[in-house]
């Protein structure tokens, strides 16, 4: 049987269990500690900017983003579309009413135009939660003038973005609040864990508080609001730690596994990889995306399913959020009539490997396969290699 192929798995450099042996050799795996402080000091000087609150996953930053936000019953928050479910549910947990905002096309994210009208829609809005997806930044000068223009949070779900950048400057470092996950696909991970990043020293301390069960500092137990066990523990921190060490890494190989792509499938009429500016962005390459034209015979899932058949993981792009079931009663806000943009992305879409430890002779066999579904001429492992191993 052929070696399996991951879409994204983690890739431990070593480093990590330095961090983890001295929490266990002064016997502090919990609570916090040493290695959570450093972490949040490491994360917030790689991007130069913020304050760091380490939490157990990047889907309880969000929710403490939109607590911080003070976004509560009944209040509208304008999120994209195109993403993963954890961008939209932490507003649903407070009460709040996500109102899904379509996708452009130039780097698959929250569309200015779109965001504009729901603006206009909704002018009491509380918040816009975008989202860099797969690792590409998306218009934030754009939707930035729009959240200064109409006085409300910018918060920045940079969950699969860490390490990408927008005129120079890190993604999470834009909004008011950003949030980063170090899931076990995610471009480094911690096993699982994430991390709020705030303006001001204050607000990250606040999330602290409301990740400890908002704890009162007392020597008692004092509570004077509704808390959350969200932080992140000592042992996994010193996972993130190690991990950090590698990311820059991590983004070069996935810049060369998407070059792999673009290159040896240039010659597929019917393929686009997932745009980006180079002029004003550098996404950290996350995943490599692809998508099919109508007039092919091949569909996303003919690919999905013969990379199956040889033990290698693809995916389907994200379902967007407004024609998922649980918010289907949810209002959607795109620019022209018929099908919107991220649902024609999600329809023509799927994500290729982008595995850190794939291999020359890895990315030969999803490459061939690919091209034999297009009755394309097989390529040879020179052609790879002379890409993947520069
Ligand atoms: C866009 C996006 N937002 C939020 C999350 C939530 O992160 P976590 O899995 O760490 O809770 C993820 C990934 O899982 C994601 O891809």
């Amino acid at each position: 049987m052929n070696k399996k192929i991951f879409l994204s798995s983690p890739t431990i450099n070593g480093s990590e269990m330095q961090y983890i042996k001295e929490a266990f050799d002064t016997n502090w795996i919990a609570p916090l500690g040493k290695n959570v402080d450093r972490f949040e000091q490491e994360v917030t000087d790689y991007l130069g900017d913020g304050y760091g609150a380490a939490l157990c996953s990047g889907t309880a930053a969000l929710h403490l983003a939109i607590k911080l936000a003070g976004i509560g019953a009944g209040d509208i928050v304008l999120c994209s579309s195109l993403t993963f479910a954890a961008s939209a549910n932490p507003i649903t947990y407070e009460q709040g009413i996500p109102v899904f905002v379509d996708s452009e096309r130039d780097t698959w994210n929250m569309d200015p135009r779109a965001l504009e009208k729901a603006l206009q829609t909704y002018p009491n809005a509380k918040a816009v939660v975008m989202v860099h997806l797969y690792g590409t930044p998306g218009k934030v000068k754009e939707i930035m003038e729009l959240c200064n223009k109409y006085h409300i949070p910018l918060i920045e779900d940079a969950a699969e973005s860490f390490g990408a950048k927008y005129q120079g400057k890190y993604t999470g470092t834009f909004g008011r609040y950003a949030i980063l996950s170090f899931n076990g696909n995610k471009i480094i991970t911690t096993s699982g864990g994430g991390m709020l990043i705030t303006k001001t020293n204050e607000e990250a301390d606040r999330a602290r508080y409301f990740a400890t069960q908002a704890r009162m500092p007392e020597r008692h137990y004092e509570h004077t609001e509704i808390g959350y066990n969200y932080r992140m523990s000592n042992i996994v921190a010193g996972i993130g730690r190690g991990q950090l060490k590698s990311l820059n890494d991590f983004i070069e190989k996935k810049k060369r596994i998407r070059k792999v792509y673009k290159e040896l499938l240039q010659d597929i009429q019917s393929i686009h990889l997932n745009p980006y500016d180079e002029k004003i962005s550098e996404p950290n390459f996350w995943l490599s995306c692809i998508t099919i034209n109508d007039d092919s015979n091949v569909l996303p899932l003919d690919i999905i399913t013969s990379l199956e058949d040889d033990q290698i993981e693809s995916r389907p792009i994200w379902k967007p959020m407004h024609i998922q079931p649980v918010y289907k009663e949810n209002d959607f806000i795109q620019i022209a009539e018929g099908v919107s943009v991220a649902e024609d992305i999600y329809n023509h879409g799927v994500c290729l490997p982008a595995d850190v430890k794939i291999t020359a002779t890895d990315m030969l066999r999803i490459i061939n396969i690919i091209r034999n579904l297009f009755h394309k001429k097989s390529i040879s492992l020179s052609m790879v290699e002379r890409i993947l191993d520069a």
